[in-house]
């Protein structure tokens, strides 16, 4: 059988494919026993109640079930769906939003697809432009999604030590240049794999040059605020007409609902909904529907602030917790836990790359994700880039205690040499 380019590309089994696969082929064979590599949410029983409730009520409901599955909606996305969180964004933060900048697509990653390949690539003009992620590491999920090579570029980031064993990742203004081939900004906040958040000021620094430039800024807030508000530190949400934000309902706890929710301005959104169409047809409603309601009263906010984010909070300071009490002896840093589901674990001068690290680690039933993967669009050397490990905590407590022993065991024979 032959395949074209496209057919070669996005089915050669380079990075997040083969990622996925041979995270899939670890629980299938059991050699996974600690899944501490996934980026699944956790089923945080109090939301997933309120979710199963929401669905019996619209199975109760006359008419809603039968009009949820039963039609197509426009390709912008579900209509009611997109005028409430109109409403909501505008009466909670005071941004200039009606339902012409908001667009649903099937999960954010295929807004993603559309919004690099739309700000990225050839142009009319014969320039070619990039995407800049201003601060590596950044999200696996990016590396792939180019209809054309070469799309991305990123920027090594500036290392804050903060105490003994703490590093917290910065944007560093210094090096960033915004040259002409620039096409669109991009940066996910709270940062997967590291969970860094970047500050307001840094946020604000970045919508600046944007502006700038005359480039968006693409802030993905797949774990930020205001929902899923996976944040353990101060950031505000933040928008403009020269910003796509990118939110999804994954993470809240509807990754299977393929919910991702574009807020832009206008002609953002009706190239998106007009990719919606060619692709899709239209983006499914499931998702909508089931979070339609909170959205409307507000309790989506509500939520996320009191059940979703304490829930991480509790899980990510256990697991610094003990990380930080099994490495003791070790020459190690983690990443300030400020967000997201993960924890960013770097050793200096690891005698084996990350992924030999990780390949052993697979041997000992403990599934994590090499860094070396996380730097899309840096080209230049670093040894970094094969020092560190991203380590989900999601799982239950006992999992990710037993996965977090093997690893800091396995790093202690690592360090000395056997
Ligand atoms: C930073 C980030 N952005 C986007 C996505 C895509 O999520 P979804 O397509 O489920 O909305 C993910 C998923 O893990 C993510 O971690």
């Amino acid at each position: 059988m032959q395949l074209s380019h496209f057919g070669k590309k996005f089915s050669s089994g380079a990075g997040i494919l083969t990622l996925m696969d041979d995270l899939g082929k670890a629980i299938v064979h059991g050699s996974g026993q600690y899944m501490l590599g996934g980026g699944n949410p956790a089923h945080i029983p109090e939301v997933q109640r309120y979710f199963r409730e929401q669905m019996r009520l619209t199975l109760d409901n006359d008419k809603d079930f039968e009009l949820a599955i039963g039609n197509y909606t426009s390709p912008q996305g579900h209509g009611d769906f997109v005028r409430t969180l109109a409403e909501l964004l505008k009466d909670q933060y005071h941004w200039n939003v009606g339902p012409e900048n908001i667009a649903l697509t099937n999960g954010s990653q295929s807004a993603f697809f559309y919004l690099f390949n739309m700000f990225a690539g050839h142009f009319e003009d014969g320039s070619f432009r990039k995407i800049l992620f201003p601060m590596a590491p950044e999200y696996i999920g990016y590396a792939d999604l180019g209809l054309e090579e070469g799309i991305f570029m990123a920027e090594k980031p500036q290392i804050e030590f903060i105490g003994k064993n703490v590093f917290k990742y910065h944007v560093d203004f210094d090096r960033l240049e915004i040259a002409d081939d620039v096409g669109a900004i991009c940066v996910s906040r709270p940062t997967n794999p590291t969970g860094n958040v970047i500050t307001d000021e840094e946020l604000s620094r970045l919508s600046a040059l944007a502006e700038k430039h005359n480039i968006p800024l693409i802030i993905d807030n797949a774990y930020g605020t205001p929902f899923p508000n996976i944040i353990f530190t101060e950031a505000t949400p933040m928008w403009n007409e020269n910003i796509i934000l990118s939110m999804s309902l994954s993470k809240l706890g509807l990754p299977g609902t393929r919910t991702g929710i574009v807020v832009a301005r206008r002609e953002v959104i009706d190239a998106v909904s007009s990719m919606n169409a060619v692709f899709n047809l239209s983006p499914g409603s499931m998702g909508a529907m089931i979070a339609g309601e909170m959205i409307r009263d507000g309790q989506i906010i509500d939520i996320s602030k009191n059940i979703i984010k304490p829930y991480y909070y509790e899980k990510s300071r256990r697991a610094f917790d003990l990380l930080e009490g099994y490495l003791k002896g070790l020459d190690f840093f983690i990443h300030k836990p400020e967000g997201a589901l993960f924890l960013w674990l770097w050793i200096p001068d690891l005698p084996i790359t990350s992924q030999e690290l990780y390949m052993r680690l697979k041997e000992r039933g403990v599934i994590v994700v090499s860094g070396h993967y996380f730097f899309p669009g840096l080209d230049s050397e670093w040894r970094h880039r094969n020092e560190c490990l991203r380590i989900s905590f999601s799982q239950n407590d006992e999992v990710v205690k037993a996965g977090l022993k093997i690893i800091a065991d396995e790093l202690k024979k690592v360090c000395r040499g056997n």
